[in-house]
């Protein structure tokens, strides 16, 4: 049974009251993220009634609730997926071993490592989204924007316990410092560049939820897959919270397109800028730009650190179980080199290019996403069409990092890269302009100008339902 017992004060499935020490941590870290909550969380709106899901058993499906919640009384807690019987360790060197329900100490710090890089993205994420509440195009945007907010609260519950649970005094002095660091703070930034990033206007949030939250997918994905049991019982519910997020931009997006196409047809000159829309090459600057920042969230496309992770079991393929060969180790993998300026493939040891072979996974699923606007752009008359540029362009991590190349991947010298950026990445002036659109809209049912009305509701419920009241 998965079922959550919600009368406790940290709902959970993990049978919590049976260990009073750990839940005694808990209880005390508990209202330092409540605080954090209060200080870093959505501004305003904290006293606002939210149609908000909450988790009631991790059975796949049916397992939300959804109903009216002010943010600050969200019942953040413990979930994980039900223990699987006789579980083993399935790829890497210890593949057939029962798995671990404890950390195996020769693995302790890369394992409590990988833990905490996650467990920082879940905080930064709400800290960069903390203003956009003040400038929603609808109630139905804003209440979505707040069921991110507080699920990303959520997964940060997740990886603090198995940090309490798992790993004792550092695991918890970690669990401080989750609380401590900032987004795009100078002294005290978030782990990860991505989640240094100013998220200031709707656009941003929705390639962000497409592309950012994404890499989350796949992380999450290949930690569900870890030898340590904890963790992959972990990852496996936050990828059911995970789809949510995803949603909310690729149809945010999506939404801006179709809109942006109707403005445009509405114009004399075709401009769907002179009629308030964003046009559609802006949307591909902003798509070029979350997009190539998210790939550098997977890691240098060589990497030891990768071929450790696989080798220990700790982190395993996206869907491990489609591979034939678990071990990886006699497989190689061609992965584009730059030499003298130009492009050569070289052959690098199969465990070494996990971070790549995971990239791979995840900007298919980027095509698809990016075929699906294209459909609309095809259904709606248009002729432009949304393109994903190289996983080479633009990258400020891994083997790309030091050269430049254009959209395609070619390499370019770095006069030619600048002399055209602003044709490939958002200027001040897109930046200005997007921000210059936005303006709230309060009215249920109602959309900003530049936003197309969503196709359907949540929970089967209207799309002009009132998803936040506004409480002063
Ligand atoms: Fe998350
Ligand atoms: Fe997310």
């Amino acid at each position: 049974m998965a079922g959550i017992d919600y009368t406790s004060r940290i709902p959970n499935n993990v049978n919590l009251a049976s260990d009073s020490r750990l839940q005694r941590a808990l209880e005390k870290w508990q209202p330092a993220f409540l605080e954090w909550w209060q200080q870093m969380g959505p501004e305003g709106w904290q006293a606002s009634d939210v149609y908000l899901r909450t988790a009631i058993s991790t059975d796949k499906g049916g397992w939300a609730h959804f109903d009216y919640v002010k943010m600050p009384d969200y019942r953040w807690g413990i979930f994980l997926n039900d223990a699987e019987q006789d579980r083993k360790i399935h790829f890497g060197d210890h593949a057939g071993q029962p798995a671990w329900q404890e950390v195996p100490g020769e693995y302790r710090n890369i394992l409590r490592r990988v833990i905490v890089t996650q467990a920082d993205t879940e905080p930064a994420s709400v800290e960069q989204q903390r203003y956009l509440g003040a400038t929603a195009p609808s109630l139905y945007d804003l209440r979505n924007l707040f069921q991110v907010n507080v699920e990303e609260g959520r997964h940060l519950w997740a990886m603090v316990y198995l940090l309490h649970g798992y790993f004792g005094r550092d695991g918890r002095e970690e669990a401080d410092e989750l609380l401590q660091r900032r987004a795009g703070d100078e002294d005290k930034p978030r782990i990860l560049d991505a989640f240094n990033q100013a998220c200031p206007d709707w656009l941003t949030f929705f390639c962000f939820t497409t592309f950012t939250d994404r890499d989350g997918k796949y992380q999450l994905g290949a930690l569900a897959e870890s030898g340590f049991d904890p963790l992959a019982r972990t990852c496996r519910f936050m990828l059911t919270e995970e789809a949510h997020h995803l949603f909310v931009g690729q149809t945010g997006i999506e939404r801006v397109i179709r809109r942006s196409v109707e403005l445009a047809r509405q114009d004399p000159n075709g401009d769907a800028r002179a009629q308030g829309g964003i046009d559609l090459a802006t949307i591909q600057k902003y798509v070029n730009y979350w997009f190539s920042y998210s790939l550098d969230l997977f890691g240098s496309e060589v990497s030891s650190n990768a071929a450790d992770f696989f080798a220990s079991g700790l982190k395993g393929r996206w869907k491990e179980d489609k591979y034939e060969d678990h071990s990886a180790l006699d497989a190689t993998l061609a992965i584009a080199h730059v030499e003298d300026g130009r492009v050569v493939d070289k052959a690098i040891p199969l465990r070494n290019a996990m971070n790549e072979v995971l990239r791979g996974e995840y900007v298919k699923d980027c095509e698809g996403v990016v075929e699906k606007w294209n459909r609309t752009l095809e259904e709606d008359g248009s002729d432009f069409r949304i393109t994903l540029p190289s996983t080479r362009f633009h990258r400020r991590q891994g083997l790309y990092a030091d050269s430049c190349f254009d959209p395609s991947g070619a390499p370019i010298s770095a006069e030619a890269f600048e002399a055209r950026r602003g044709e490939w990445l958002p200027s001040a002036a897109d930046r200005e302009y997007v921000h210059s659109l936005m303006a709230p809209v309060h009215e249920p049912g109602k959309m900003a100008n530049w936003i197309a009305a969503p196709r359907r509701g949540i929970n089967n419920m209207p799309t002009d339902y009132e998803y936040v009241k506004r409480v002063d």
